[in-house]
């Protein structure tokens, strides 16, 4: 595959051939072709995803960071290589990646790692991760589940109060400045939100943040997959990166942390391969990352997921958000010109990913959902892991249709005409 002009978006010809690398988009769905519409859910995988873990798993496998043997050797390079990749996807340093099994417990590694500091784990070097009454921990009313769980469980163990930026009527961030003051330790923000699609401003609370010393953690979970991200411009503390939302396989997730956090911060698990030196009453811990890193690691998972950071770095990731900010678009305006539909976030003014969720009053989104099954169209109905952004909104559950690099304006279209025929179908307009 050729790399083409930075942000100029896939060409068809280029789509069609990409859509080869992934054999199940050549499969039938109830007697039609799959439309699949759900990767915002989890992502397809590529022939060359699949080989690296099949490829690992009958060359190298063995147990790294531990043998002698050759095979452990090379597998611990393997390994080690994998990390390397998704460094250099995200702009970071090798060690700054922390393997994880998938996003969630990237983030309640960070969130632990807090708790353990503000029972005095860590030491002197883990001040600046010590809560307690009157610090705030700060988040937003449009976070995924697994963004907002963790938080609240870290206020209930340290005292420090959470604190929620809310959304507007549209669904919109509704940022003000007295958000984020000195008793902010903590900023936990979703890059791009799951229900909504659009980007949200993050620099402006990045900037703030730091401006009184708090640190942030980008869920770059929605964004990662779809656009160019680089931690280091974006002058992020922590990010949270999901295997099987980017191409790879479940199983295996990443966080970053910034080099000097990562070494003052306490471990969240502990065990086996984290550790220097143990007496039976106490231990000493490796360096980061895997002083993060306790007990056998998933790593043909891991090196899977470099295959597929290497895969979307091949196809370019500046292309990729272009052809997903269009399908977004068409999404959007499709569906908001379908009489009847109300689409989450519609008027909200901000660049967006190929993400949108829609609500058909009178019609329940599992109706919706398995009528356009039906015709192969694969969608995620329900909450989506974000009750508190739904309640806000109105209503207890959304259809979403998410886009990949591998999705065409013909299945979007395909898609919005289903929409149309289930609204015929029930008759509610
Ligand atoms: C925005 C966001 N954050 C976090 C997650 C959790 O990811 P994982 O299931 O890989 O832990 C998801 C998954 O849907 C998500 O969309």
């Amino acid at each position: 595959m050729t790399p083409s002009s930075p942000g100029a978006p896939l060409q068809v010809a280029e789509i069609l051939r990409l859509r080869e690398d992934f054999p199940i988009l050549q499969t039938q769905v109830n007697g039609h072709p799959l439309v699949y519409l759900d990767s915002g859910a989890t992502s397809q995988r590529p022939l060359v995803v699949l080989d690296a873990e099949r490829e690992f798993a009958t060359t190298l496998n063995s147990a790294v960071h531990r043998g002698a043997h050759t095979l452990a050797a090379e597998a611990t390079e393997a390994f080690e290589d994998a990390r390397a990749a998704v460094a250099r996807f995200v702009g970071a340093d090798d060690d700054e990646i922390v393997w994880t099994s998938n996003a969630t417990e990237a983030i309640n590694l960070v969130a632990y790692a807090f708790s353990n500091a503000s029972v005095g784990r860590g030491g002197a070097a883990a001040e600046r991760f010590r809560l307690g009454a009157g610090d705030e921990i700060v988040t937003t009313e449009m976070e995924h589940h697994a963004n907002l769980i963790p938080w609240q469980e870290l206020a209930a163990h340290t005292g420090a109060t959470l604190r929620v930026i809310p959304l507007d009527d549209d669904g919109a961030l509704r940022l003000d400045e007295n958000q984020i003051t000195e008793r902010t330790k903590l900023v936990a923000v979703t890059h791009v939100s799951n229900v909504l699609g659009v980007i949200n401003p993050v620099e402006q609370l990045i900037a703030a943040a730091h401006g009184v010393g708090a640190l942030v953690l980008l869920d770059a979970c929605q964004s990662a997959p779809h656009l160019p991200l680089d931690v280091r411009a974006l002058d992020v503390d922590f990010a949270v990166l999901s295997g099987h939302k980017m191409l790879g396989p479940t199983g295996i997730g990443a966080l970053y942390g910034r080099r000097d956090l990562l070494e003052a911060m306490p471990p969240f698990l502990t065990g086996g391969s984290m550790i220097t030196t143990v007496t039976i009453t106490e231990a000493e811990y490796l360096p980061p990352p895997q002083r993060f890193e306790a007990g056998t690691q998933r790593v043909s998972q891991a090196v899977a997921l470099a295959a597929a950071v290497r895969y979307l770095h091949d196809v370019g990731m500046p292309r990729i958000a272009a052809h997903e900010a269009a399908l977004g678009q068409r999404l959007v305006d499709g569906l908001t010109a379908i009489d009847g539909v109300r689409v989450l976030g519609a008027g909200i003014d901000l660049p967006r990913v190929g993400l949108a969720s829609f609500d058909i009053p009178g019609i329940h989104s599992h109706d919706a959902g398995q009528f356009l099954d039906d015709r192969g169209i694969a969608v995620r109905v329900g909450h989506h892991c974000a009750q508190p952004l739904h309640r806000r909104l109105g209503v207890t559950a959304s259809t979403r249709a998410s886009t990949y690099l591998y999705s065409t304006e013909a299945e979007v279209d395909g898609f919005l005409d289903g929409v149309s025929a289930t609204i015929e179908f029930f008759g509610v307009h």
